[in-house]
């Protein structure tokens, strides 16, 4: 399990150790608007963190939770993980923060860390995200990651906007040179 580092943030691979953070994540309405409507319940923080676990172990990538360095504070979550949970998809990113972390940078500074990790370490040949139509702010991430908007689709049975990226455009953008 790989632990992740920028500037300003430390990814730590979810487990148990992070319940009572992502209780305060999962658990905001805000948070889970565009993402099940609803907030979760502790019963599904644990399952949500096995399911985690397992992927991990089978995997080598899925969620990481985003701890504050200046803090040591759980202030998001952020994953690398095959889009509809299908290793036959291409690899999804994704993010989530603590809304009194928001208007900082946090989440497009952990797309950038973790796109990296994808395209370098994994060798992805491509990076998805999807978010609710409506989610303007998470649109904006995708877009200042340099990802192009594809249209609506279909996920978890949801009504979504796609994006993706090529690693070729990935490493034609400055700054990405592959390792
Ligand atoms: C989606 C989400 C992570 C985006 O958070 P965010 O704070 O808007 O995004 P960033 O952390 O990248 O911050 C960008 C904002 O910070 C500002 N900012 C401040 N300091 C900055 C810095 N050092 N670097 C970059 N941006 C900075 C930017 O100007 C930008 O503000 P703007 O959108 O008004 O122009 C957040 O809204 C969220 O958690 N939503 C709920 C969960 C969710 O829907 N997740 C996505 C599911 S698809």
């Amino acid at each position: 399990m790989t632990v992740l580092h920028s500037q300003r943030l430390r990814y730590e691979p979810m487990s148990e150790d992070h319940f009572d953070g992502l209780r305060v994540l999962n658990g905001d309405p805000e948070v889970m608007r565009h993402i099940s409507g609803r907030p979760e319940t502790a019963e599904e923080t644990h399952a949500t963190i096995a399911r985690v676990q397992a992927r991990w172990r089978e995997h080598g990538h899925a969620w990481w939770c985003l701890i504050e360095v200046d803090t040591g504070e759980l202030v998001g979550a952020g994953c690398i993980q095959h889009l509809g949970h299908d290793p036959a998809n291409p690899l999804e990113i994704g993010w989530r923060l603590r809304p009194d972390r928001w208007g900082r940078g946090y989440a497009i500074e952990a797309a950038e860390r973790m796109a990296r990790f994808a395209f370098d370490e994994l060798g992805a040949p491509l990076l998805r995200a999807i978010c609710a139509p409506e989610n303007l702010k998470s649109a904006r991430v995708m877009e200042r990651l340099g990802m192009r908007a594809c249209g609506h689709e279909t996920w978890h049975e949801r009504d979504v906007l796609a994006y993706e990226i090529e690693r070729t455009t990935w490493l034609a953008r400055s700054g990405n040179k592959a390792e």
